[in-house]
């Protein structure tokens, strides 16, 4: 195995996806940023200089992290950010994983233009499990607001500008007609897209005009080839998928657009389509050009029909069968709320701009991070006063959550959740299960939860309320697919499993970056094993510190 280096020079650089030039910060200044190679088993390390002026941290999305919790990136739970002017060397092992995974910022909103591939492929000699392609190319989506990225945070977000493919507009928006994504092709070759959804807040729905394409892995897990004319991808999402020029010689448009099962009943906006091309060899402007015709932005049984149709590859490569033992079970409410203001009388709610704020939980708590030191160090050093460990098994009241009616809850307990920094402590080895409910308190859509530090297998998923008597028996043990994010359906339930056998202080929160300050986040502490093999090393030297003056009040 190998030593893989990087520098990461983060600083501000002009862009100019639609029509006017846009100061962002950047990797290396390219939007994506640069796309790291790796083999299973390689070491990475990468070199972050902060010559931006953001905090950032950078976290390796569906990285295992096995006994590397330090080296997470995520912003206040396992390190303080980099400040500007300053440094910090990640360096960690990948191993037990292969496929595309993605790099980002995980600190509020960086993530739209801090982004790239991180792509692992087998052992020097070692095959894909499927045909060897003709080559490999990289497609990433992206979401792009025409504004500083300080902005995208404020609430209510802004609406995006535009979606980008590999940075790249198409034709769809004013001044970007030039600046589309083309993929040349040759007839009868076989190409492995890997598809990064790096879009801030939007589901993605993707398309090629007449072409199939073959899912052969998610999240880096290999899946059984699953042929479909469509995929949805969430945020976070990575898709390994095969695509083979089988048609004939000309030029077919490739799309992306949003999906939003929270919009049921509207039409697409426009310009919310982003289009590249696939040319042929061969192909002249006589050739025909085709466009795929896209499902609505509602079409939530395509969404559900691609995503939970894909199963895992047995006895492919990293494949271990499901643990039927379950130490340990959870019920977990996903959705939004409204945030309650510490009124006097406890009443009158929280009014900004004329709308009440939003307030995102799990089991009803509302995610507080830490402010002067990360969960994780907390932890390890045994600082208290900055986490709770009280995170409920179940939420604190049982009704009709994906049919929500205010008057079942009438002193508003789902309504207005506890703003909590709450954990759950985990025994290392134990297995889970949780069991994700949506709620549809104020919103229905899909709620891209995402775990770190591990792959779960997705049992199941399905719409209404989880019921365990009609549902648990239709559970697949037997060849579920593995994710690090999985979509969890608008008033529907998803149910998944993991082993948590690498400890260390892990985040699991929905993948919308908007949801993200809302408190739709927790915090999982997986204790030590037995061994020094099996305990979280201390931090390294010069983990960044905290400077932010203690006594600031929270905004
Ligand atoms: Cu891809 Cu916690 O994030
Ligand atoms: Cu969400």
């Amino acid at each position: 195995a190998a030593i893989v280096e990087h520098v990461f020079h983060v600083k501000n650089v002009l862009v100019k996806p639609l029509c006017k030039d846009q100061m962002i910060p950047a990797v290396n200044g390219s939007l994506p940023g640069p796309t790291i190679n790796v083999r299973e088993g390689d070491t990475l390390v990468v070199n972050v200089i902060n010559n931006s002026t953001y905090n950032i941290t950078i976290h390796w999305h569906g990285v295992f992290q096995r006994k590397s919790s330090w080296m997470d990136g995520a912003d206040m739970i396992t390190q303080c950010a980099i400040q500007p002017s300053n440094n910090f060397t990640y360096r960690f092992e990948i191993t037990g994983q292969e496929g595309t995974l993605l790099w980002h910022a995980h600190t509020t909103n960086l993530r739209a233009t801090l982004h790239g591939a991180l792509i692992i492929r087998p052992r020097s000699g070692g095959p894909y499990p499927f045909l060897k392609p003709y080559k490999e190319v990289l497609l990433i989506f992206e979401q792009w607001w025409d504004m500083d990225v300080g902005l995208i945070a404020t609430r209510p977000a802004p609406v995006s500008d535009a979606y980008l493919i590999n940075g790249l507009a198409g034709d769809s928006y004013p001044c970007s007609k030039n600046r589309m994504f083309n993929l040349k092709v040759i007839q009868g070759k076989t190409y492995l897209l890997r598809i990064i959804n790096a879009a801030l807040n939007k589901h993605l729905f993707f398309k090629i005009a007449n072409h199939n394409v073959t899912v052969v892995a998610v999240d880096a897990v290999y899946t059984t080839p699953y042929v479909s004319d469509v995929m949805m991808l969430t945020p976070g999402q990575t898709i390994d998928a095969l695509l083979t020029a089988d048609q004939p010689i000309g030029s077919y448009f490739m799309s992306i657009s949003p999906y939003n099962s929270a919009n049921q009943g509207s039409s697409v906006p426009p310009n919310t389509t982003t289009r590249g091309l696939v040319i042929y060899a061969g192909a002249t402007s006589a050739s025909p050009v085709v466009t795929p015709s896209m499902p609505g932005m509602d079409d939530e049984s395509t969404a559900h029909r691609f995503s939970s149709n894909i199963t895992g590859l047995v006895g492919g490569p990293h494949w271990t069968p499901v643990p039927r033992h379950v130490d340990e079970k959870m019920f977990m409410t996903i959705g939004l709320g409204l945030e309650l203001c510490l009124h006097p009388d406890n009443t009158k709610h929280c009014l900004v701009g004329g709308e009440q704020q939003l307030s995102g939980s799990l089991n009803n708590y509302s995610f507080v991070l830490p402010k002067t030191i990360s969960l994780q160090e907390a932890h390890f050093y045994n600082v208290t006063g900055v986490y709770t460990s009280d995170f409920p098994n179940e939420p604190p009241l049982k009704f009709d959550y994906a049919n929500f009616r205010a008057h079942n809850d009438s002193e508003g307990k789902m309504m207005y959740p506890e703003r909590k920094t709450s954990v759950k402590t985990l025994r290392f080895n134990s297995t889970v299960e949780i069991v994700l409910q949506n709620t549809k308190i104020v919103t229905s859509e899909s709620h891209p939860m995402h775990l770190h530090g591990f792959n779960f297998y997705v049992l199941g998923y399905g719409f209404g309320n989880y019921d365990p008597i009609r549902d648990e028996r239709k559970l697949n043990l037997v060849n579920p697919q593995m994710h690090n994010t999985v979509g969890v359906p608008s008033g529907g339930w998803v149910v998944l499993r993991f082993i948590a056998d690498n400890p260390g202080t892990w985040m699991f929160h929905c993948h919308m970056d908007v949801h993200l300050p809302f408190g739709m986040i927790m915090a999982f502490i997986v204790q030590n094993g037995p061994t020094p093999e099996t305990s979280l090393p201390p931090p390294p030297s010069n983990l960044p510190q905290c400077t932010r003056d203690p006594t600031l009040s929270e905004s």
